[in-house]
C-alpha cells in the first residue's frame, strides 16, 4: 500500500520518533509499504515520520535501477561508529522535493538495527549508503538536511519550493 509523504513545513517532520518494541508482522508490512512508497517516489531512503508515523523506522535502497534491488528495512537504527573521514556531497529529500544542497557527513558509519524479521543486524556502510543512513536517521530526531546549509541558502531553497508549489497548483 502506497503511503502519503508529508513535506516541509509539516511540524511532524520536526518531532522525535519513538523506538518500537520489536518488529512483528504488522510492522513488517508497514516497512514494506514504506519501501513501496519510496520506490514509487523515486527516492533512495524514507523515514517513518515522512509518512506521518513517529516510529524509529527507516527504509533505504541505494541500488541503481539496472541493478537488483537491495532494500534495507531498519527498526530502531543506531549509529554505533562513524569514520573521522568526512565527505561533502549533494543531497535531496522527498519531504523537500526538487531541492538539493551539499552536506558534509561521515564517509563511513556502522549502524545497528532490527530488520523486518526482528533480527539484530550490524552493517558497515560507506559512501552514498553511509550518507543515506545518516540522512534517514536524522529524520528520526526531527532533523532535515536543509538544517546543515547556511540560513541564506535554506531560505532560497524554501522560496524555490513554494514557487514550485504555486506553479503546480496553477497547472492543476
Ligand atoms: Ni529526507
Amino acid at each position: 500500500m502506497k503511503l502519503k509523504i508529508i513535506e516541509i513545513p509539516d511540524p511532524l517532520l520536526r518531532e522525535k520518533s519513538l523506538p518500537v518494541e520489536g518488529v512483528d508482522s504488522q510492522l513488517a508490512t508497514f516497512m514494506h509499504d514504506m519501501l513501496e512508497t519510496m520506490y514509487h517516489a523515486g527516492g533512495v531512503g524514507l523515514a517513518a515520520p515522512q509518512v506521518g508515523v513517529l516510529k524509529r523506522i527507516v527504509v533505504i535502497d541505494t541500488s541503481r535501477d539496472e541493478e537488483k534491488q537491495k532494500p534495507l528495512l531498519m527498526a530502531n537504527p543506531e549509529i554505533v561508529w562513524r569514520s573521522e573521514e568526512k565527505e561533502e556531497c549533494s543531497e535531496g529529500c522527498l519531504s523537500v522535493p526538487n531541492q538539493y544542497a551539499p552536506v558534509e557527513r561521515a564517509y563511513a558509519v556502522k549502524v545497528r538495527f532490527l530488520n523486518e524479521k526482528n533480527e539484530m543486524v550490524e552493517l558497515t556502510a560507506e559512501g552514498f549508503l553511509a550518507r543515506a543512513v545518516q540522512h534517514e536517521l536524522d529524520h528520526l530526531d526531527g532533523i532535515i538536511f536543509i538544517d546543515y546549509v547556511s540560513p541564506l541558502k535554506r531560505k532560497m531553497m524554501v522560496k524555490r519550493l513554494e514557487k514550485q508549489r504555486r506553479k503546480a497548483a496553477k497547472e492543476e
